[in-house]
């Protein structure tokens, strides 16, 4: 080819390819606007902002987003994509790390943002959410009107129905359990439009729990609600001062000594910060029996960091922790804003049947502060898990998360754009700290902030394990034998 030849090649090609996925959208759209169902197409104005994510690492190309009213509504738009052959991705409040809500290129994606409801069941104590509610309108609605809390995430403007079926986890998460724990019911559509409402022994309720965005849209859903505790409430800070990372690794496994021998109260939250090794977080009750409970900890570590320093502070009311832990947003109408950065998050759990040795711990610190490059920058923390999970197997739910003891979380952030190696390179950093867990017992995870860039092998038997896998895979074929939940990394297979 000469290369004009090869330029008009090209432009064809490309006019070619441009009036398919213009014919695409448009046979989706049409089929849509029967149903008076507004969607929107690449070529519409509001396509930037309608396709805004957290994620910024991963594009956002849907074929056309669609924004149904009522459930009516969604079920067309489940039927019109079935029909055209396209999948289907419900969209909450595009928080996932991972840019799950959109899915693959080429997906329906079905923004559930009309689906606003909240109500309060005096006689069950169960709140319900519409399917397109975040953390703080909700949170607010509780504690507003009745001095209740439910277990959310951490962010006043991520979606609940996503964060709870990624497992969650919260400062209350010790004591009353992770938001997945508390689902009391899922009312779901299929992929055929019927409507089932999952409850407590319902294999679609225990599915839901850590791989719900598999099996359909959720319209609603129920949470259990708890008594905010009375006696008071406790922000702190424990830093260890100016140590080295073999100090502050040390520190770490003091710390988890003082945890497994049980004088660590559940009531207690605690994040271990791998930039800076302070532990911080939240104590709901009195300040004496947080006095009690921390004295041996500071004790223990001053043996190896003299200059340790805790500092806390008595909040006036339940709800001013809600808003030092997930945000100022917690009080706002809308939960806040989006935000967003381009960044890759790994995650990893560690049970009470194997808690991190010294190795595993200076591993861990070593990797973190081993970054050698000034396009990235690093945010990675240890929280505290253990707690109420003493009493949860991984059979409970479909995310096995039966006695966690930690939940470590590490993301390397892109200062510009995400760097081309950005991946590779961030795992490459924390291979001596999954080697050394490796070791010990086989690698778990974090639905919520799994490694986008894991096999289905590694994500499959790091989240669920092959029990629960198998288990998902034969619910997916009986409720989703299309695949039209399919579209995207955590898709469970129907074989
Ligand atoms: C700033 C920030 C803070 C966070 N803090 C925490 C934390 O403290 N603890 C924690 O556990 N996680 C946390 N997360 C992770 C968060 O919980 C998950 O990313 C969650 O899935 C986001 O839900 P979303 O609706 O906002 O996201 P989306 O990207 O809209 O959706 C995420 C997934 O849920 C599915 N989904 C959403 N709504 C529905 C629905 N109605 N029906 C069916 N499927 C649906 C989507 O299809 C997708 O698979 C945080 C994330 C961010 C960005
Ligand atoms: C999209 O537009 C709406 C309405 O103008 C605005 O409230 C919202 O903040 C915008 N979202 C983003 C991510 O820009
Ligand atoms: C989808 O296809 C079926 C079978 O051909 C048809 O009955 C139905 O009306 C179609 N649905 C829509 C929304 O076009
Ligand atoms: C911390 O300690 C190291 C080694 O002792 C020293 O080089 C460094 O200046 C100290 N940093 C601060 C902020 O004190
Ligand atoms: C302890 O930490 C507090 C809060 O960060 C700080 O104000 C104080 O100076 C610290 N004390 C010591 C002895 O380092
Ligand atoms: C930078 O860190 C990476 C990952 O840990 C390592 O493979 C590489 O050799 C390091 N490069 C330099 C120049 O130190
Ligand atoms: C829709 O799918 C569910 C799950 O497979 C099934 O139980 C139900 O009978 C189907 N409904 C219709 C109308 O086909």
């Amino acid at each position: 080819m000469t290369p004009s030849t090869r330029v008009q090649h090209l432009l064809a090609l490309l006019c070619l390819t441009t009036t398919t996925l213009a014919g695409n959208a448009g046979i989706i759209q049409s089929c849509l606007s029967q149903g008076g169902v507004d969607t929107t197409i690449a070529t519409d104005e509001t396509w930037a902002n309608e396709t805004a994510a957290f994620q910024f690492r991963l594009s956002r190309e849907p074929v056309a987003i669609a924004h149904p009213q009522e459930k009516s509504q969604v079920a067309l738009a489940l039927q019109c994509a079935h029909n055209a052959s396209f999948q289907v991705r419900a969209l909450g409040r595009a928080h996932s790390f991972q840019g799950y809500g959109f899915g693959n290129p080429g997906n329906l994606v079905i923004n559930m943002a009309a689906f606003q409801e909240l109500s309060f069941d005096e006689s069950t104590k169960e709140l319900t959410f519409g399917g397109g509610v975040n953390v703080g309108p909700a949170a607010k609605y509780l504690w507003d009107n009745y001095q209740r809390h439910f277990p959310h995430v951490r962010g006043s403007h991520v979606g609940l129905a996503g964060s709870f079926m990624g497992g969650g986890f919260g400062t209350t998460s010790r004591f009353l359990g992770i938001p997945a724990d508390n689902l009391a019911s899922v009312e779901f559509m299929l992929a055929n439009g019927t409507i089932v409402t999952a409850g407590p022994s319902s294999d679609l309720l225990w599915a839901a729990k850590g791989a719900g965005p598999s099996f359909g849209v959720v319209l609603s859903a129920k949470t259990k609600t708890f008594e905010v505790p009375v006696e008071g409430q406790i922000s702190y800070s424990l830093a260890l001062g100016n140590v080295s990372v073999d100090t502050a690794s040390a520190a770490l496994v003091i710390i988890q000594d003082w945890v497994v021998s049980g004088k660590a109260p559940d009531v207690l939250s605690l994040r271990y910060s791998l930039s800076n090794f302070n532990s911080a977080g939240f104590f709901y009750g009195s300040e004496a029996a947080f006095d009690k409970a921390l004295a041996p900890l500071v004790k223990s570590l001053q043996s190896i960091a003299p200059n340790v320093n805790l500092t806390k502070a008595a909040l006036p009311s339940f709800w001013d922790v809600e808003v030092a832990s997930a945000g100022a947003g917690m009080n706002d109408p809308n939960g806040g804003s989006l935000g967003g950065r381009a960044s890759l998050v790994q995650s990893w759990t560690v049970t009470n049947n194997h808690p991190l040795n010294l190795k595993q711990a200076t591993a861990l610190l070593e990797s973190y502060h081993s970054l050698n490059r000034t396009d990235l920058s690093l945010s990675g923390f240890l929280d505290l898990w253990g707690g109420i999970s003493r009493d949860i197997s991984d059979s409970d739910t479909a995310f096995a998360h039966g006695n966690n003891l930690w939940l470590v979380r590490v993301d390397g952030v892109a200062r510009a754009a995400w760097p081309s190696d950005g991946n590779s390179y961030m795992q490459a950093l924390m291979k001596p700290f999954e080697t050394a867990l490796e070791k010990s017992a086989p690698l778990r995870s974090f639905v919520n902030y799994v490694n986008s860039e894991l096999s289905l092998k590694e994500w499959s038997s790091r989240l669920y394990g092959d029990k629960n896998f198998a288990r998902l895979k034969k619910l997916k074929a009986a409720v989703d034998p299309t695949d039209l939940f399919s579209g995207y990394g955590l898709a469970i297979p129907a074989k």
